[in-house]
């Protein structure tokens, strides 16, 4: 396997990660004028599979030739069951690997699936004189079996930068009965995602990967956008899909901290700093107006006021 990647790398912004169809030449273009923190072109079930092979060209060209300044660009392949991933991962990477930042592999169910991803990217990585780990792995759990295999999937390359919910596979896999996705399904009083998004979570911190949400399919619900995606940034989540423009700017202030947050949390950091230092009398812990801050504190503002950071606050 690869020699690990940067931490940089891994750290990308991506609270709104836009699903654009491979097939699809004027949606290929209208995503670059988009404000989406990172676009994946879809190879998968965005595109029929007669387009497939078409689309893999469509992707390298668009890829190469197009302006995807400030976008992490991701290409989503076809899982390893069908005949189609190798074409995808070789076709792509090939022919616009300068110009790609990871390999969204859908599906996952063990760990040997995205170490066969890994191995096929450094054969070409070294064929074409790119840099070896280069290109990321973004892995997509959508299955029962690809929850339970989550710990192992999430160590399982140094390429490895996010853990990705597909809640639409998922529900099909698991036979939940509701056709909404995301939504709740009728007739289960708790929140019937919070083993799921929790389990995916806890499986990417271990190994410092970020964990992202997947689609919301009523497009035209922005409010229910918001709950749905509200629930999992509360988590902890750093961002989720948007498959259309309306849910763009809506995901990246819901996975932004207010602006009330970030200041209270940048004030936790100046206050702590100064208790700390020699100045302040070196002390563990000190008061924020009726708040008590200690180490804990700063490494929970840090989290916020990193978020706020990076979101240009
Ligand atoms: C995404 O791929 C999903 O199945 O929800
Ligand atoms: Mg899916």
């Amino acid at each position: 396997m690869t020699t690990p990647t940067s931490p940089v790398n891994r750290l990308r912004p991506r609270r709104s990660c836009l699903a654009v169809p491979g097939s699809n030449p004027r949606f290929l273009e209208k995503a670059q004028g988009l404000p989406a923190d990172q676009v994946f072109l879809d190879l998968e079930d965005a595109c029929a599979p007669l387009a497939k092979e078409g689309a893999r060209h469509t992707i390298v060209d668009a890829l190469n030739n197009g302006d995807w300044t400030g976008k992490t660009r991701v290409v989503r392949v076809n899982d390893w069951t069908t005949h189609w991933t190798y074409r995808d991962v070789i076709t792509v990477v090939e022919g616009a690997g300068q110009n790609l930042d990871c390999i969204m592999l859908p599906k996952v169910q063990d760990a040997q699936q995205v170490v066969a991803l890994d191995l096929l990217l450094t054969q070409i990585e070294k064929t074409m004189g790119f840099e070896v780990g280069k290109i990321g792995i973004e892995a997509q759990i959508e299955n029962a079996k690809g929850l339970v295999n989550v710990d192992a999937i999430a160590g399982a390359s140094p390429r490895l930068e996010t853990i990705i919910f597909g809640p639409a596979d998922f529900m099909a896999s698991i036979n939940m009965k509701s056709l909404v996705v995301g939504m709740q399904p009728p007739g289960y009083p708790a929140d019937a995602y919070h083993y799921i998004l929790m389990r995916i979570l806890m499986a990417a911190r271990t190994h410092d990967l970020q964990a992202i949400d997947g689609p919301f399919l009523q497009i035209r619900d922005v409010d229910a956008y918001r709950e749905v995606a509200g629930r999992a940034a509360a988590l902890g989540f750093d961002g989720k899909w948007v498959l259309h423009p309306g849910q763009v700017d809506a995901a990246n202030e819901v996975f932004s901290p207010s602006q009330e947050d970030y200041d209270h949390a940048e004030m936790i950091l100046d206050a702590y700093d100064w208790c700390t230092s020699e100045a302040g009398g070196k002390k563990g812990s000190a008061m924020l107006g009726d708040e008590m801050i200690d180490e804990a504190s700063r490494k929970m503002a840090l989290v916020i006021a990193g978020k706020g950071r990076a979101a240009g606050m």
